[in-house]
């Protein structure tokens, strides 16, 4: 026999920025000074995530990661923001620590220079959807939002609480969206630099026809909307980063 559980809890809601939308705007004070999202970033991609709490050992390892990829992060011209909703002084005081006191695999002495979010109001977790109430209705869940240089949101990732975030994901998405944008291609499951990459599907019946009988030169098609072409690693990664 089957049992049934009928949950009586009230179902929350919580209002985000969606896929496409402008990133909502907030002024806010760091551990870098005051930031005004998304204009002080204009031309740069964003990623802005938050994190439950200051002195917790998944965020620990957390913001090492991030901060060991900074420079990664500003090859392909992304910018990085983190916020809780922990004080300025917490904040402080808990990245001192990580560089005087913790090692995590191979990093240690690492400093944190990226600004990271005073929002003990949780004005901007709210604005952003990063307080889960079924979760945690003191603490922002592990929310990731990658804005582009025109301050839109092109991807949102959220991990809950428990479950440390991957970090290979997060760059290649950085890597995925950019490709996408400059190559006009979109990417497959799994995609890295040198694989494939998908072609727009055919507007008309003469491309598609066209395509299925290999008029397109170097367009390989599985099916008339599924058409791949070769974009070598070298020629991505000579348009996407911009830095060393
Ligand atoms: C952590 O970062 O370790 C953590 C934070 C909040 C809840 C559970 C774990």
């Amino acid at each position: 026999m089957t049992a049934t559980v009928e949950s009586t809890a009230t179902p929350t809601t919580t209002s985000m920025p969606r896929i496409g939308d402008p990133a909502p705007v907030f002024t806010a004070q760091t551990t870098q000074g005051e930031i005004h999202f998304p204009g002080d970033y204009a031309g740069r991609w964003v990623i802005l995530f938050s994190h439950p709490a200051d002195f917790t050992p998944v965020c620990t390892t957390e913001f090492m990661t991030f901060a060991s990829l900074e420079a990664e992060f500003a090859a392909y011209n992304t910018a990085l923001v983190g916020l809780s909703v922990d004080g300025l002084y917490s904040h402080i005081a808990w990245l001192r620590t990580i560089k005087d006191r913790i090692e995590f695999r191979d990093m240690k002495d690492v400093e944190v220079t990226f600004p990271l979010i005073d929002d003990v109001s949780m004005e901007v977790a709210t604005k952003y959807g990063m307080i889960m109430p079924g979760e945690d209705s003191t603490k922002a869940v592990r929310a990731v939002f990658v804005v582009d240089p025109r301050g839109v949101v092109r991807t949102i990732v959220y991990y809950p609480l428990s479950l440390g975030r991957n970090f290979d994901e997060l760059l290649r998405v950085v890597k995925a969206l950019q490709t996408a944008d400059a190559f006009d291609v979109a990417t497959p499951a799994d995609w890295r630099p040198g694989d494939r990459v998908i072609v727009p599907p055919a507007g008309s019946c003469g491309t598609a026809k066209e395509r299925m009988e290999g008029a397109e030169e170097g367009v390989e098609c599985v099916d008339w909307f599924f058409c791949t072409k070769e974009l070598p690693a070298d020629v991505v990664e000579s348009t996407i980063r911009t830095g060393s």
